[in-house]
């Protein structure tokens, strides 16, 4: 039960740091005269978000939700949002950052809700990206990097809550 984890790094600290800078300048190019609110979904995303901030270069505003499942969402199809935003998102620039993107399920139905205030906008950046494993009719808009079948831990992705504050992305043995 210590913070020993098995498994191997696959994407370094200096990788994320540098691909975290690139989104952020495409994010900054494409907000220009924007003002977007950045939608972080709790947790996982909250460590990218942190990063990615700091590197814009454009007034922007954060909010927050969490979300959860009625059971497995491949099955059941739905999300419950348990913590809405603060701000009215409607007529605003949105843009909803994610941890990772697998079946997409999730951000599938979360985008439907939010779809529903009227947004002038609204458009995805996953910091993750397992495109093999996707089921829902999903466009992202931003990525940071695509992963294989297994399981990863690190940058704000856990293990039963753990493993979220590690500086790299690690391939867990399972
Ligand atoms: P989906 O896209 O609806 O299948 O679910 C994506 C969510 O599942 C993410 O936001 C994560 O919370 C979780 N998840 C999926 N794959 C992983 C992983 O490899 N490590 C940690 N969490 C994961
Ligand atoms: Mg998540």
């Amino acid at each position: 039960m210590g913070m020993e984890q098995k498994g191997k790094i696959i994407i370094s600290e200096e990788e994320i740091q540098g691909k975290v800078r690139e989104l952020a300048g495409q994010i900054s190019k494409d907000y220009e005269g924007l003002n977007p609110i950045i939608i972080t979904v709790l947790r996982g995303a909250v460590y990218f978000m942190v990063d990615l901030t700091r590197y814009l270069t454009i007034p922007h505003r954060i909010d927050f939700l969490a979300i959860s499942s009625y059971g497995p969402a491949a099955q059941t199809g739905g999300v419950r949002i348990t913590k809405d935003l603060d701000l009215d998102i409607h007529d605003e620039h949105v843009l909803i950052l994610e941890d990772i993107v697998d079946t997409g399920l999730t951000l599938h139905y979360l985008l439907r809700i939010l779809k529903e205030r009227g947004p002038a906008s609204i458009k995805i950046c996953t910091f993750l990206d397992r495109a093999a494993q996707r089921i829902a009719d999903l466009h992202i808009d931003y990525r940071g990097f695509e992963v294989g079948e297994a399981f990863v831990v690190g940058y704000g992705l856990d293990r039963d809550e753990k493993f979220r504050n590690l500086q790299y992305i690690m391939a867990v043995e399972e």
